[in-house]
């Protein structure tokens, strides 16, 4: 699913793919990450205000950038890659958490794969939480940038048309979330290139970013050397930008998934950016952590509440050791590191395979990572409190409505844009 039909026409061989990911060459979209290109239409054309800056412990921004299905070792011995560790942190233990690739970017938004096993066209509930809920909550900024994401708050699929056909629902974070892309003042908040460009110029880049780039510069039909080349035209100038890497900027560059077994889903990851102290540039974090490190890290730094989900599973939820040691978080030592290489073999409501179990409430027991966190429910529409655990939750932060702070007005001009945009988009998946 979500292959436009030259992909499509690809697949049915392996030897075409091959041959095509060994011919494609990379080309820059534009002159530089800085300016508009013309490969990515339809961007909104307005600009994100500048926000408040909420002061975290180690960092006040955090930017994670996902690559596709690549080993470890392949990523390692990449010249590009060796060059960035050198100035960052190495974390040489981290882990994906399921195959294919959407139970990846579910997980690390929303502290689950709600069993997960492929990439299909899901929606979540609004009562499920993510982080954008959590982020929110204290105030601090936060955008999607998908690389030719046809336009802002866009819930199709892959379009069949270029130049948008390189951009995939499955890789990105917060798609499936009804709690995100139905408040359109949320939706306005996932974003295309040209509003990265933009915002960057205007320094009004949030707090918290996401970004994917598109389909062959992540890796995901192409080689590591392709993604390597994209690093060099996007993510190496912009670790000279203030605008992008200001004193307390850290970067993550992971990847969803490992590409071959039996490797139990380890893939590589960088820590980049001006917040890494200068003394453990070049060093290598060994600590066990997954994508839901991805949760508990800005949750320790920014004293977030949690989800109360895989988010507070001490086993898969550690914190990048150099924000533990600053935090004072005690990281668990995990000597016998769970299997996170299944594809639809956990129970949920997302299971392919027959195991579909109802949405559960999230864990209200759960202790959070910021050890004064509370777990947050999203309580709109009602959550069934008989699903609580132990019929009891003593520290759940309950959401206020959302939609308060939002303009009407504004909301139903971003509304009325999106649905012209994805009504003037052709799906291959809805023909
Ligand atoms: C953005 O601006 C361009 C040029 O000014 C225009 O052609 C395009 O339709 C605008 N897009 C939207 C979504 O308003
Ligand atoms: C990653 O490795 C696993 C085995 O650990 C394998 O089953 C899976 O197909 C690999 N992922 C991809 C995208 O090929
Ligand atoms: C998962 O990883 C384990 C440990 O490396 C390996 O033995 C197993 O074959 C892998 N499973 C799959 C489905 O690849
Ligand atoms: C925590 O994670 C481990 C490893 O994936 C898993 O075996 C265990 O069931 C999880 N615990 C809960 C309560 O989900
Ligand atoms: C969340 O809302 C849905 C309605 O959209 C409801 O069916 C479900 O029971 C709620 N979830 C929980 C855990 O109560």
């Amino acid at each position: 699913m979500g292959y436009n039909v030259q992909r499509l026409l690809s697949l049915l061989g392996a030897i075409p793919l091959v041959l095509a990911a060994q011919t494609l060459v990379f080309s820059n979209p534009s002159n530089s990450p800085t300016e508009p290109s013309s490969n990515y239409v339809g961007s909104s054309n307005f600009t994100l205000p500048r926000a408040n800056r909420v002061p975290g412990e180690v960092f006040d921004r955090i930017i994670i950038i996902l690559l596709e299905n690549t080993d470890f070792a392949t990523a390692n011995s990449t010249p590009t890659f060796q060059q960035l560790a050198k100035e960052g942190i190495l974390v040489t233990n981290y882990h994906g958490v399921g195959h294919p690739s959407e139970p990846n970017y579910v997980a690390m938004a929303g502290g689950d794969t709600f069993g997960l096993g492929s990439d299909a066209f899901v929606d979540a509930p609004e009562n499920v939480s993510t982080i954008v809920d959590l982020l929110e909550e204290r105030g601090i900024s936060w955008a999607s940038y998908q690389e030719n994401m046809p336009c802002n708050g866009y819930n199709g699929m892959t379009p069949s048309s270029p130049p948008n056909e390189f951009y995939q629902r499955k890789h990105h974070q917060l798609a499936i979330w009804n709690s995100v892309k139905l408040r359109p003042r949320r939706a306005a908040l996932l974003r295309n290139m040209n509003d990265f460009a933009a915002d960057i110029n205007a320094n009004a880049l949030p707090q918290f970013v996401y970004i994917t780039p598109n389909i062959d510069n992540d890796a995901h039909d192409t080689t590591i050397e392709f993604a390597a080349q994209w690093l060099q035209f996007f993510l190496i100038p912009l670790l000279k930008n203030p605008n992008f890497n200001d004193d307390k900027t850290l970067v993550v560059v992971t990847f969803d998934e490992n590409e071959t077994g039996p490797l139990n889903n380890n893939v590589l990851t960088l820590l980049l950016g001006n917040a890494v102290p200068q003394r453990l540039r070049g060093t290598v974090d060994s600590t066990y952590l997954t994508h839901y490190s991805l949760l508990t890290t800005p949750q320790v730094n920014w004293g977030l509440d949690c989800l109360g989900r895989q988010d507070t599973n001490k086993t898969v939820a550690n914190v990048f050791s150099f924000v533990a040691e600053q935090v004072g978080f005690r990281n668990q030592v995990v000597t016998n590191p769970p299997l996170t290489n299944g594809t639809g073999t956990i129970p949920g409501p997302f299971n392919p395979n027959g195991m579909v179990t109802p949405f559960e409430a999230p864990n209200t027991r759960a202790q959070c990572a910021n050890s004064r966190g509370r777990v947050f429910v999203n309580n709109n529409p009602p959550i069934n409190p008989n699903l609580f655990a132990n019929g009891q939750c003593p520290q759940v932060a309950f959401s206020k409505d959302p939609n308060v702070q939002w303009n009407p007005s504004v909301d139903a001009k971003i509304a009325e844009e999106q649905a012209k945009c994805e009504a003037s988009t052709l799906s291959i998946d809805s023909l």
